[in-house]
C-alpha cells in the first residue's frame, strides 16, 4: 500500500486511463475524487471500483474548459474528502481535421480541454497545499506527442506541447512548496480515445508496425507508473515527462 493516508483528485476519472488511475491509487491506498464532466453511470463506475477496494469515493461533476467550475471543482473535492494531496490531470480530447479545415471550435475544444484544465486546476490545486502548508504530486496525462508529430492532429499536438512546458514551468515554480509535477507520455493505449482506430484492422496493423512492443499499451499500464510517480519512489522526481508508449517515440527500423 503505497499511497495510504493520500487523497486524489483524478480528472477524467469516468473512463479509460482516468479510471484506471483512480482504481489503482484506491488499491494502493488512497481516497479518490473522481471528477468527471458528468456526474453520470460511468463516474459511478468508477467509484463503485473504488469503494470496493476499500477506499473513499466521492464524484464532482465539472467542465475543466471552465475555470470557475475547476474552482469549484477543487472546492467541493476538499470539502468532500478532507484535503487533496495527489492532483491528475488526465481529462483530455483529440479532434481529427487536416490543417486547412480545422475550425476555431476544434481548436478551442482541444486546447481548453488538455491545456487551460490543467492549467488552472494546478493552479488551484498549489494554492490549497499552501494554505494547508504541505508538499503534493501534481501528474499530468500527456501523450508522445507533446515531441513527436501528429498531422491531422496538430491541435492536439500543440496542446500537449503545452503541457510539457506547463509541467517544467511548473516543476520549478512549485518545488518551494514541496509540490513535484511530471507528465505521463503514453503513446496508443487501448482506451475510447481511438476507439475508431482500434476498429479498422488495416489502421491498427499500421500502428502496430510502428511499435516494437507489438502492441497497444493499457490503461492499467500507465495507471502502474503514476502510482509509482505518487509514491514515495518518486519523490525526486520533477519536471519530467515519462514515456510509457512501447518503444512507439524513438522507433525506426530500415527492411
Ligand atoms: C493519441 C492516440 C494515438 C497515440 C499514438 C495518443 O496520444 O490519443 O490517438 O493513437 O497517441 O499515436
Amino acid at each position: 500500500m503505497r499511497l495510504a493516508g493520500r487523497t486524489a483528485l483524478v480528472t477524467g476519472g469516468g473512463s479509460g486511463i482516468g479510471r484506471a488511475i483512480a482504481i489503482r491509487f484506491a488499491q494502493e491506498g488512497a481516497d479518490v475524487v473522481v471528477a468527471a464532466h458528468h456526474c453520470n453511470a460511468a463516474a459511478e463506475q468508477t467509484a463503485q471500483a473504488v469503494r470496493a477496494a476499500g477506499r473513499r469515493a466521492f464524484i464532482v461533476a465539472a467542465d475543466v474548459r471552465d475555470v470557475a467550475q475547476l474552482t469549484r471543482l477543487m472546492d467541493e473535492g476538499i470539502a468532500a474528502a478532507g484535503a487533496i494531496d495527489l492532483l491528475v490531470n488526465d481529462a483530455g480530447v483529440e479532434v481529427r481535421a487536416p490543417f486547412l479545415d480545422a475550425t476555431e471550435a476544434d481548436y478551442d475544444l482541444v486546447l481548453e480541454t488538455n491545456l487551460k484544465g490543467p492549467y488552472f486546476l494546478a493552479q488551484a490545486f498549489a494554492r490549497h497545499r499552501r494554505a494547508v502548508g504541505a508538499g503534493g504530486r501534481i501528474i499530468n496525462i500527456s501523450s508522445v506527442h507533446e515531441d513527436l508529430c501528429f498531422p491531422h492532429f496538430t491541435s492536439y499536438c500543440v496542446s500537449k506541447g503545452g503541457l510539457r512546458m506547463l509541467t517544467r514551468n511548473l516543476a520549478i515554480e512549485l518545488a518551494p512548496l514541496g509540490i513535484t509535477v511530471n507528465n505521463i507520455a503514453p503513446g496508443a493505449i487501448g482506451t475510447a480515445i481511438n476507439r475508431s482506430l482500434q476498429a479498422n484492422p488495416r489502421e491498427m496493423a499500421d500502428l502496430l508496425d510502428n511499435i516494437p512492443l507489438r502492441r497497444l499499451g493499457t490503461p492499467e499500464d500507465v495507471a502502474g507508473l503514476a502510482a509509482f510517480l505518487a509514491s514515495a519512489d518518486g519523490d525526486y522526481i520533477t519536471g519530467a515527462s515519462l514515456l510509457i508508449d512501447g518503444g512507439l517515440l524513438w522507433a525506426y527500423a530500415e527492411q
